[in-house]
């Protein structure tokens, strides 16, 4: 390519953006290609009226009525059991793991799925929830198709190390890997596209909520009608300790012919960091620990129990119908979040990196607001110790040293509760061993005793 496309000069001028043309005839043929390639997918209207919305002053939010979700407690029934468990038969859920974050609070140099998390074996995230599945998909005589989100940040590394580890066991045609979108940075002040290089834009992850365009764009929704798919079990890479594909939860989800249900951990402490469920004008909705007012998060019923106390550990199960009516229309909104974003100046040909000031906009879907769009919704309480914990940051709360322990508090107790101590030794339960506690109980060998650091796999 030697000439910028006449359409593209056009488009650019309009929307004030022919800056990134900056250094043209420097570039090569391929930075020149690539570079048409990122300006071609972006959507200068859009970002003309979301770089507007971030000038604006917001107006004070439209006075909302908000109060506690209500939330299933207790086990499933055998009959919800059972009915999640046909539907484990009829290959009828598919997983979807989110992996195309940048993970940039770990500072783990690869997509976040690789970072070993097993605290004996030292599996990673992905071999964690990769052989769950191989177990279910066992359990059940019917392989659970595995859709993995990737993002142009993860994507070659990770399907290069699925193939490396032969897919952890599971059949190479269950396992489908997507790109989600990007979306480009701008400058907070002139509304200007920030690049990374010459000719390079500065793009980054459209957010999980991104995930749902991502479906229909890569053509994901006509596979999963095509393999009679009706449920999509969603969970985010870095919590290991998620009972994948739950038929209790499955079966809760179809009794109630729910087309958004939710996993629900209950918070103690109102500075926890976790968003919490509301009903937000009688529909279900999400508010970000950020955003929940300070007098809400508080508040507390007369059981001494936090009135918001619904927390997210971000695992739902959607009806496939209903997220593709999402796509019919506009798709999720964005968020705009203003950051310290590190670019390149191409008329100083400088790097410019913000010590502290926020001289960026960042655009992000999420998916809990698919949430407020389901007619009909689930909330079902789990507790923290056996479902969530997360892998955030390298030290401190959820780090690899918490998600460690929280994974061996877990198959302690499983050990334990079936006679045998473990006298604080760090012990870990592979899925392929046993997926659950009643699985251990029955497969334990008898006479088994925990000496040391173990592995059951
Ligand atoms: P987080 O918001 O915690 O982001 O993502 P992160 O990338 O893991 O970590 P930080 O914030 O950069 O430190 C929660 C989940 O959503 C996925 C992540 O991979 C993770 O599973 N995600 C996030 C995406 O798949 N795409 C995105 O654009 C953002």
């Amino acid at each position: 390519m030697t000439e910028i496309p006449t359409d593209l000069q056009k488009r650019l001028k309009a929307h004030g953006q022919e800056h990134v043309l900056y250094g043209w005839n420097e570039l090569s043929v391929i930075q020149r290609t690539n570079l048409v390639t990122q300006l071609s997918t972006l959507n200068f209207r859009e970002l003309d009226e979301l770089i507007a919305k971030a000038k604006v002053v917001e107006p004070p939010p439209k006075s909302q009525v908000i109060a506690p979700l209500s939330v299933a407690s207790g086990e499933a029934t055998a009959n919800e059991r059972s009915l999640g468990e046909e539907a484990l038969r009829r290959g009828e859920v598919a997983a979807l793991i989110v992996a195309g974050g940048q993970g940039s609070r770990l500072g783990f140099d690869k997509p976040k799925g690789m970072f070993p998390v097993g605290p004996v074996s030292g599996a990673s995230l992905f071999q964690i929830h990769a052989e769950k599945l191989l177990a279910t998909s066992r359990r059940y005589g019917k392989p659970v198709l595995f859709l993995v989100m990737t993002s142009p940040a993860t994507d070659t590394e990770t399907r290069d190390y699925f193939r490396e580890n032969q897919f952890f066991g599971l059949p190479e045609s269950d396992v489908i890997f997507f790109e989600q979108g990007t979306m480009p940075a701008v400058c907070a002040y002139t509304g200007r596209l920030l690049l990374d290089d010459y000719g390079t834009l500065a793009l980054s992850p459209n957010g999980h909520g991104g995930t749902i365009t991502a479906l229909a764009e890569r053509c994901i929704f006509r596979e999963l009608h095509t393999r009679g798919v009706k449920h999509i079990y969603y969970f985010q890479v870095d919590n290991p300790l998620l009972k994948l594909c739950d038929p209790g939860f499955i079966g809760r989800h179809i009794s109630t012919q729910s087309e958004a249900s939710s996993k629900v951990v209950f918070k103690e402490r109102p500075e926890e960091k976790v968003g919490v469920f509301a009903l937000i004008d009688g529909k279900c909705g999400m508010i970000e620990y950020s955003d929940l007012p300070r007098e809400l998060s508080e508040v507390r019923e007369s059981t001494g129990e936090l009135r918001f106390r619904a927390g997210n550990p971000a695992i739902h199960l959607f009806a496939v119908n209903f997220l593709e009516q999402i796509t019919s229309g506009d798709g999720l909104p964005y968020h705009i979040a203003r950051k310290a974003i590190s670019h390149f100046d191409p008329e100083a040909g400088v790097t410019v990196t913000p010590s502290s000031e926020l001289n960026g906009l960042k655009f992000e879907r999420f998916i809990f607001d698919a949430l407020p769009l389901a007619e009909r919704w689930l909330a079902v309480e789990t507790s923290r110790a056996e479902e969530f914990s997360p892998l955030k940051n390298g030290s401190g709360a959820d780090s690899p040293e918490t998600v460690r322990a929280a994974q061996s508090a877990l198959h302690s107790g499983w050990l334990e509760r079936a006679g045998v101590p473990t006298h604080g030794h760090t012990v870990e339960i592979s899925p392929l061993f046993a997926l659950d506690e009643a699985e251990l109980k029955r497969k334990l060998p008898s006479g088994f005793t925990v000496t040391g650091p173990t592995l059951l796999r």
